[in-house]
């Protein structure tokens, strides 16, 4: 199997932004932690863990494709603090839509390329950001109408701290 295709190159680059994503996530949670907003902090806990096993799962595509796996540099969170919890999860929502022009990318070049395993796999991707540019959606429509009244942004904070890993 050839090794230096273009849809490897181009599937290594995403487990490499799936890796940037967990930390995204994980510098938001320390954030949140750090703002004493613990619900938040638990919700982005969460999501970084996602965010591995997205990346995990190509990981083990490539090597059930017998491809070579390159894990590369991941860049730095910056900014890694935020003006507010709106903000926040505004900076979320903002980073999953390129996520999800990348998975976009990815699915032309599968089908480009005629390669139909890798078109199947993305599939689950793409399901996937649709959910997750909703679930960030909903959220910040809540923070919306929420404004600058503290408690109900902490009754929120509570809710978001029930998420369970999916
Ligand atoms: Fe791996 Fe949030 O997309």
């Amino acid at each position: 199997m050839k090794n230096n295709n273009k849809m490897l190159a181009a599937i290594n680059e995403q487990i490499n932004a799936e890796l940037y994503s967990a930390y995204l996530y994980l510098a938001m949670a320390a954030y949140f932690e750090e703002t004493n907003f613990k619900g938040f902090a638990h919700w982005m806990h969460i999501q970084a863990k996602e965010e591995m096993k997205h990346a995990m799962r190509f990981f083990k595509y490539v090597h059930g494709r017998l491809w070579q796996v390159n894990l590369t540099d991941i860049d730095a969170v910056k900014p890694n603090s935020w003006q507010s919890p709106q903000d926040a999860f505004e900076m979320s929502l903002a980073h999953e839509k390129e996520v999800t022009k990348r998975i976009n990318n990815l699915m032309d070049i599968a089908i480009s390329t005629k390669d139909y395993p890798t078109q199947s796999c993305l599939k689950w991707f793409i399901d996937e950001q649709v959910e997750e540019e909703a679930s960030l959606d909903a959220i910040i429509q809540k923070m919306k109408l929420i404004g600058k009244n503290q408690s109900l942004l902490l009754m929120l904070d509570a809710e978001l701290g029930k998420r369970s890993s999916e």
